[in-house]
């Protein structure tokens, strides 16, 4: 019966079986069809307009003659719809409709009689599909050679990538012709072109494409899951993508045992770029929240003893004995300390004290432990235990002062890729935490992984963040980590996965700078998968300032700075800068006090990849309402309507604006701050300089 709900067509010469689904505002339809040979193929069509050209499914299997690939037949299908409404226990907006029409294909493989579940979904805002491999006599344990699912491009559509990396994210990206990313890898992957390892035309996703007829195209992945993070190849011929597994450490790309589903690979466009940035497709198509007792899961706005030692001010290190002292066994009562270690309790006090003076939540303190020693000094063997503090941090004083003042501390994990250290560790360094009132810790996975040199987005890694994920949620721990695989949507799943880096973050604006329309590509790219921890705020843009050898720049505005609470959404908001550089501009720095880290409600006011993004956001429980407006490389007016406000209302704006002469290279620090009364009728016309943008709060009188 559900059968007929679709057309059915076993015809035409090159197809023996064709199926058809509509998303349910009827603005995309798709096509999964079996080519003559048994080949699984869908196509996809927007707007009555072909969007995705008839793209190949299918795997490679390691060892086996037979891969899933083709002689398949259709078994069954089953078509239904879903229409439901849930709440995120934090997010952009209070709810989200979860709509779409799904069809699930049965296949079989006629020779070996092995099954295999193609599902898809089809949503207002673009496609999910995923393989199903059900419980089944001839398919138990088996190894991925490559997973081929392809999406096949209708033109040489502009895209917004970074080089395909098993092991980083942390590049500016680059806006090219499809056909011209070979041309351009070499300069991207920079410094070492001959590390990359995907060939040259091999992307990260999510990946973000504009067709020349204006539609805006997204490929990313939901609900990785025991899978390794999928990458893109490209045929620069055909102009058709490739799914392209992060391999383990024999070049094995996945180790599945069936039932198994992989995760979703996801399809989001539309003509207007801001339906990107509000799709919620990627949270939809993972698994309801599986933590019950949520209460302990709570947004954070932050400072931290950070950016002094990413600018090269202070040391993570306490001694620069490191060298000379044996691995592990530092004695750090003898050792010389080197005077400028940040992590030290005088100096936390002063975050403490400044973090509480302006109604931040907690202060993140990194290198607090002893091992930055080894790592620094390359052993690579002993390394961190993550309970060890040096003599100068004194836990339980810092604790005690922060608890008087009202701060949580933010514990730091760096397991200097020493995983399975980590996971030996980790019971502890959780208990630690608990024991000393920790309730978030920020982790990070600086370099190789060790022991086996498996690479960061890795089926075996991706297993481990989820295991150190589930793990932090038994103990009532908040966990934001870096360098770890970037996000697929599994916040939904485990809301307390509460940031993210995975891709390149403020920290580089004093490794030489970030392109001053990079903050204006992320939301598109990295932020389709989850919040990051891009660390923004800094009002000091002349590194040289805290650092006279290093003369890297900031490349941004004050103004633009403050956008970013707004435009790179997170629950987790840091305010990166040093207490003395805000101390200077706290006009400027009110923005950052003011503004909220949960919401009720967002609009995306204005967005064009590469060029400007402008959001407003309604603040949970309060009604106030801020606005961010990140510019891109061109000086640009951007004109905005207030009619998001309470229609009767009368409420109070405060602008940080770019001031005339602003520029995020010579005159970053020029900001004008304007008042006025507001209503649902304004409408604000305002200049943002290059690399500049605005900020605005909108408080109810
Ligand atoms: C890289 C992280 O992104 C950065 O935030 C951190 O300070 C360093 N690793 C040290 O752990
Ligand atoms: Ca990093």
């Amino acid at each position: 019966m559900k059968k007929i709900l679709f057309t059915i067509f076993m015809v035409v010469s090159s197809l023996s079986y064709a199926q058809q689904l509509k998303s349910p505002n009827g603005d995309f339809s798709m096509e999964f069809s079996l080519l003559k040979d048994g080949t699984p193929t869908y196509k996809l069509e927007y707007k009555k307009k072909t969007l995705i050209k008839e793209s190949k499914l299918g795997f490679e299997l390691k060892d086996d003659e037979k891969s899933l690939l083709k002689d398949f037949t259709v078994e069954d299908t089953e078509a239904t719809s879903f229409d439901e409404t849930w709440k995120p226990v934090w997010g952009e907006v209070a709810e989200i409709r979860n709509h779409y029409n799904e069809l699930a294909v049965h296949l079989k493989q006629n020779e070996t009689d092995r099954k295999m579940i193609v599902r898809f979904r089809l949503f207002d805002d673009g496609l999910g599909f995923r393989y199903e491999f059900p419980q089944q006599e001839n398919l138990i344990y088996f190894v991925v050679k490559e997973e081929r699912t392809q999406f096949a491009m209708t033109g040489d559509h502009t895209a917004f990538w970074i080089p395909g990396d098993y092991n980083t994210q942390e590049y500016d990206y680059v806006e090219s012709k499809l056909s011209e990313i070979r041309g351009k890898m070499d300069k991207a992957i920079t410094p070492n072109a001959s590390q990359h390892p995907m060939g040259g035309t091999g992307v990260q996703t999510a990946l973000m494409m504009k067709s020349t007829d204006g539609i805006y195209i997204n490929l990313h992945e939901a609900a990785l899951i025991d899978y390794p993070a999928m990458h893109l190849n490209l045929d620069d011929k055909n102009l058709i993508f490739e799914s392209w597994l992060t391999p383990d450490a024999r070049g094995d790309k996945g180790y599945l045992q069936a039932p198994f589903n992989t995760p979703w690979r996801t399809i989001i466009a539309s003509d207007d770029a801001r339906d990107i940035l509000a799709s919620k497709m990627t949270l939809n198509l993972n698994e309801p929240n599986k933590i019950e007792d949520t209460s302990w899961i709570k947004p954070v706005k932050y400072i931290g003893v950070w950016w002094e030692m990413i600018t090269g001010k202070s040391t993570w290190f306490y001694t620069n004995d490191f060298p000379s002292v044996k691995l592990g066994e530092t004695d750090f009562e003898n050792a010389t300390p080197n005077g400028t270690h940040a992590a030290n309790t005088k100096h936390v006090k002063e975050y403490i004290d400044f973090a509480a003076k302006h109604g931040f939540d907690a202060v993140l303190v990194e290198g607090w432990n002893v091992g930055w020693e080894d790592w620094f000094g390359k052993s690579k063997d002993y390394v961190f235990d993550f309970v060890t503090p040096y003599p100068d941090f004194d836990v339980e004083e810092i604790h005690n002062y922060a608890k008087s003042k009202g701060i949580k501390m933010m514990m730091h994990h760096e397991t200097s890729g020493s995983v399975r250290n980590y996971e030996r560790h980790l019971e502890d360094a959780y208990q630690f935490m608990n024991d000393h009132g920790y309730t978030s810790v920020k982790s990070g996975y600086v370099g190789d992984i060790i022991p086996r040199g498996e690479f960061h987005y890795g089926q075996w890694m991706v297993n481990h963040y989820q295991y150190a994920l589930e793990k932090a949620a038994e103990h009532k721990i908040m966990v934001n980590a870096h360098e770890a695989v970037r996000p697929t949507g599994i916040r939904r799943t485990y809301p307390n996965l509460i940031g993210n880096e995975s891709a390149r973050g403020t920290e580089y604006q004093a490794f030489g700078g970030n392109k001053a329309n990079h903050v204006t590509v992320l939301p598109f790219t990295r932020l389709i998968g989850g919040p990051m921890d891009y660390t923004p705020g800094i009002f000091e843009m002349d590194v040289s300032k805290l650092n006279p050898d290093n003369n890297s720049h900031v490349n941004a505005t004050i103004a633009n700075q403050l956008a970013l609470y707004v435009t790179m959404y997170s629950p987790l908001q840091m305010a990166a800068d040093l207490p003395e550089h805000y101390n200077q501009f706290l006009d400027a720095f009110q923005f950052i006090k003011d503004v909220a880290v949960d919401w009720e409600d967002s609009k995306y006011l204005e967005a064009e990849p590469g060029d400007y993004v402008t959001v407003a956001r309604k603040a949970k429980n309060t009604g106030n309402w801020f606005v961010g407006n990140a510019n891109g490389l061109e000086k640009r007016t951007s004109k905005i309507s207030l009619d998001f406000l309470d229609a009767g209302k009368k409420y109070e704006a405060t602008i940080y604006a770019d001031a005339k002469d602003a520029h995020y290279k010579t005159n970053p620090q020029a900001y004008i701050i304007t008042k006025k009364t507001v209503t649902s009728k304004s409408k604000l016309k305002l200049t943002s300089a290059p690399g500049g943008g605005y900020a605005i709060s909108i408080i109810e009188k």
